[in-house]
């Protein structure tokens, strides 16, 4: 029943009736790159980081960005420290090099997710008080808020994945604690991206296959969330960047999984392909507009203790000095088994999803297999390990799993459906193979 002023419309303001949606501006298209030193002025920028890993160093982006800030006055210095997957420790390596040859007035961030999460980190480090610890999200770190404003900070992905160029999160592993976790603030959203798509035509084809799964779930997963207005109400201090699926998220899946359908395959199969690179860009910045607000749930609560807890498994096309599981490959590994488990919560939006990623599959008998089915096609066309157990896990492992994934509180409350400790394990245990 509805009370209050408004009842009569059934609107009742002691519910939740509102959701946020954030999102920087795009300079999106062969060349765009070469614009950085004039958008950079804009800022009014004299002196500028540019933070990247060494692979894409060593490929020559970063030193034509700096030529790019060069033309238009503006001083740069290349940081190449950034470590593939971040850990606590590369992130405070950063903001050690930063603070002692800083001041800046502003960074840029080029490669994948791995070096613009570095950079909102060391964004967030060199301008505010504190450290790490004091921002990462609760109850891990004290989720503490940003005072004031950051410095400009223009984001370039290298990879189709993260969409973290899009979003107002950084991931990192802490790793005294052998957890993934992260932190989000509206204030760490990139001020400007800068999709070129001429860049991602060197990614190796592994790397095309995990990112390009990790846009899939942000994707699948964020038009799966809770509807925001199931929520209970917030303060507006209490506000948080994923409010749940809504409206203007779901656009923007849609289209991801639009151009997911023409593109992965072509982009994975032949690299050189322009179109299907482009798509793929395209789709990753869309289902970061998308997740970025609303949110993901199981794949990615999974993914975290997947990754975290690697044992020996080194993916090939990424660097072998330490074993990992990457992003994209660790949160598809229980996406068939999670989208079985939400089905019943919202079956419409999991037979939409389905359609707009595999629209030429036929109907099956039992619709909650369409959306798995439709994944795991994919998944077997770009190669990705068949389940955990490929990556190095067993039944024996399920019960040390289980407790990293019942960690990430904030992305299991995204879930559709209520999910508990026996919930998890099942899906672990039913994705050790996934066909
Ligand atoms: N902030 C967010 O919103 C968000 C969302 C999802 C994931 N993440 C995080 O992002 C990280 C993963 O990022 P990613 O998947 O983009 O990959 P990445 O940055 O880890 O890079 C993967 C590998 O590809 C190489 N590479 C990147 N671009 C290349 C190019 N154009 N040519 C050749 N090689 C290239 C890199 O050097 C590296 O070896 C993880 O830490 C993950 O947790 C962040
Ligand atoms: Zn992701």
């Amino acid at each position: 029943m509805s009370a209050g002023p408004y009842a009569h419309l059934g609107v009742d303001l002691t519910e939740e009736t509102i959701f946020t949606w954030g999102a920087p501006p795009l300079k999106f298209g062969a060349g765009a790159i070469d614009e950085i030193g004039f958008e950079m002025a804009q800022f009014g920028a004299r002196r500028v980081l540019i933070l990247t890993d060494p692979t894409i160093n060593e490929l020559g982006l970063p030193s034509r960005i700096a030529e790019s800030l060069t033309a238009h006055g503006i001083t740069s210095e290349i940081y190449d420290g950034c470590h593939v997957e971040p850990t606590d420790d590369s992130m405070d390596k950063a903001a050690g090099y930063a603070r002692e040859q800083g001041p800046w007035d502003g960074f840029v961030a080029v490669g994948g997710g791995s070096s613009i999460d570095t950079a909102k980190a060391v964004n967030l480090l060199t301008t505010d008080e504190g450290d790490l610890m004091d921002y990462i999200n609760a109850p891990i770190g004290a989720g503490r808020a940003p005072k004031g404003q950051l410095k400009p900070l223009i984001a370039v992905p290298t990879t189709a994945g993260t969409g973290s160029e899009s979003t107002a999160m950084c991931v990192l592993d802490v790793l005294s604690m052998r957890v993934k976790t992260g932190i989000s603030h509206w204030r760490l959203r990139p001020t400007l991206a800068v999709i070129d798509p001429l860049v991602s035509l060197t990614l190796p084809p592994e790397v095309t296959a995990a990112a390009g799964m990790d846009i899939v779930c942000h994707a699948l997963e964020s038009y799966t969330a809770r509807w925001y207005t199931t929520f209970d109400r917030k303060q507006p201090e209490k506000r948080v960047t994923y409010c749940g699926s809504n409206p203007v998220s779901d656009l923007w899946c849609e289209k991801a999984l639009t151009l997911l359908a023409a593109s992965f395959r072509t982009a994975f199969r032949d690299g050189s392909d322009l179109a299907a690179r482009s798509s793929m860009m395209l789709a990753a910045t869309f289902a970061g507009m998308g997740f970025g607000n609303s949110g993901v749930h199981i794949p990615h609560a999974n993914a975290y203790p997947i990754a975290g807890m690697v044992k020996s498994y080194r993916p090939p096309g990424y660097p072998q000095a330490e074993p990992m599981v990457p992003h994209g490959m660790s949160v598809s590994l229980t996406a068939p088994e999670a989208f079985r488990f939400s089905f019943p919560s919202a079956p419409e939006r999991h037979l939409r999803a389905a359609a707009l990623l595999a629209p030429d599959a036929e109907k099956l008998n039992d619709p909650g297999e369409q959306l798995p089915s439709a994944v795991i096609g994919l998944m077997r066309d770009i190669e990705i390990p068949n389940g955990i157990g490929a990556v190095g896990y067993t039944e024996a492992d399920i019960s040390d799993l289980v407790p990293g994934t019942m960690k990430q509180q904030r992305l299991l409350a995204t879930c559709p459906r209520p999910v508990g400790e026996d919930d998890i394990a099942g899906i672990f245990a039913r994705s050790i193979q996934n066909w």
